[in-house]
C-alpha cells in the first residue's frame, strides 16, 4: 500500500511482518506495566468484533451518538452552513457519516485513513448514496497533518471526528491530534475550520464498566483478539486460556481501562523473545476516556478549538460537540 507521496503506510519486513506493529508490542512487553496501543487492535478480526460491539445492549455510545446525529440535523445545517468539504477523520461508518452529509448538504466529502482497503469501501458507498457529491478519499495517517486534494482547498472544512475515539488518546496525544486536525483543515490559511467530534461523558462507574464488558463477552473476544493476533503475525505463543478479560473505571484519570490479566503465571515467546507473567499481572490494552462539559471544552480548547455548540442524547450519556478553530489573538 502506497500513499499519495509513495511511501508505503505499512512497513514489512522480509517476511511480511508489520514492523511497527512488532516494535510497539515487544516495547509495551518489555515494560513493569506491560501495555499495547489500542490501534492494534483492529485486524479484520477486531474490525469485526468492535462491529459487533457497537450491537450488544450494554455498549450505549454508538447508539446514543447516532440518536443525536439524527435529531439534531436542523441545527447542525443552521449553524454549518451548506458547502463546506467534510473531511472525516478515520474511515467514515455506513450509518453516521449519511446523517451529516444529509443534514448539511457539502461541497465535498473526504475521508482520511491510514486503511486503504476501509477507506475504498466506505468511499464508494458513500458516493453511492450521495450521487453528486465530489468525494476524494485520502490514505494517510491523520495524527500528522495531512495534505488535502487540491480540489478541495478552495473550500470551507468541517472536520468530523465522532464515536469518541479521541478518548481511547491520552490528553497529551489527544491534544496533538487536534493541533494536527487544525493544520490539516488549514486553520492558519484565514479561514476558520469547523469540527464535530464526539465526546463520550462521565457516568455512573456500573453503567461504564458494563459497556466494556457485555455479558455475551464480545468485548471480552476483542479485547483477548489482540493476543491472538500476536500469536498468529508474531509467532506469538500467549497462552490464551490463561488470560481473562478485564475493564476497569479510574477515577483519577476519568478512563476505562482494557487489561488482559494472567490468571496464572506464564512465560511465552513474541519474535523470538521471552516474556512472563505473575498471576494477576496485566497487558493494560486501552485506555477510553469519559468526558464532562468542562473536561471537555478544556481539551478542546488546550488543542487550539473553541466549543460553540453542543448537544447529548436523551439518556444524557454522549456528546456531540461543534467547536472551531481559535483564533490566535482571542485569549487575553
Ligand atoms: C472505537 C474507541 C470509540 O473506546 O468505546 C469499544 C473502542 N473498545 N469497546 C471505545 C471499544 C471496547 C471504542 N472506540
Amino acid at each position: 500500500m502506497k500513499a499519495d507521496n509513495g511511501i508505503a503506510l505499512v512497513d514489512r519486513d522480509e517476511q511480511g511482518i508489520d514492523r511497527a506493529f512488532r516494535a510497539d508490542v515487544l516495547a509495551g512487553l518489555r515494560q513493569q506495566q506491560k501495555a499495547i496501543p489500542a490501534r492494534w487492535f483492529y485486524d479484520e478480526e477486531g474490525s469485526r468484533l468492535f462491529e459487533q460491539i457497537t450491537q450488544v445492549a450494554e455498549y450505549y455510545p454508538t447508539r446514543s451518538e447516532t440518536e443525536i446525529l439524527e435529531k439534531r440535523g436542523t441545527e447542525f445545517a443552521d449553524r454549518i452552513g451548506t458547502g463546506r468539504a467534510v473531511v472525516e477523520f478515520g474511515s467514515g461508518s455506513s450509518v453516521k457519516t449519511p446523517l451529516v452529509l444529509g443534514a448539511i448538504d457539502p461541497g465535498a466529502y473526504v475521508p482520511l485513513d491510514i486503511s486503504g482497503d476501509f477507506l475504498r469501501e466506505s468511499a464508494a458507498a458513500l458516493a453511492e448514496k450521495f450521487p453528486g457529491l465530489p468525494v476524494y478519499p485520502v490514505e494517510a495517517d491523520f495524527m500528522r497533518r495531512v495534505q488535502l486534494p487540491d480540489e478541495v482547498l478552495p473550500l470551507k472544512k468541517l472536520g468530523f471526528f465522532p464515536g469518541s475515539t479521541i478518548g481511547n488518546m491520552v490528553p497529551r496525544t489527544a491534544v496533538d491530534l487536534l493541533r494536527s486536525m487544525r493544520a490539516t483543515l488549514g486553520a492558519d490559511d484565514g479561514e476558520r475550520p469547523m469540527l464535530l467530534i464526539g465526546m463520550d461523558l462521565v457516568k455512573d462507574s456500573e453503567v461504564l464498566e458494563a459497556a466494556y464488558d457485555d455479558a455475551d463477552g464480545v468485548t471480552a473476544a476483542f479485547n483477548k483478539n489482540l493476543a491472538v493476533r500476536i500469536n498468529r503475525e508474531l509467532g506469538g505463543t500467549i497462552p490464551l486460556d490463561a488470560l481473562a478479560h478485564e475493564a476497569v473505571w479510574n477515577d483519577d484519570l476519568a478512563r476505562v481501562e482494557m487489561h488482559l490479566r494472567a490468571e496464572r503465571d506464564i512465560t511465552f515467546e513474541v519474535s523470538g523473545e521471552r516474556f512472563s507473567m505473575r498471576e494477576g499481572q496485566t497487558i493494560h490494552t486501552e485506555n477510553s476516556h469519559k468526558f464532562t462539559r468542562r473536561s471537555a471544552n478544556t481539551l478542546l480548547l488546550a488543542g487550539g478549538w473553541t466549543p460553540e455548540a453542543r448537544w447529548v442524547d436523551s439518556g444524557k450519556r454522549f456528546s456531540l460537540i461543534l467547536a472551531r478553530a481559535t483564533e490566535q489573538r482571542e485569549a487575553p
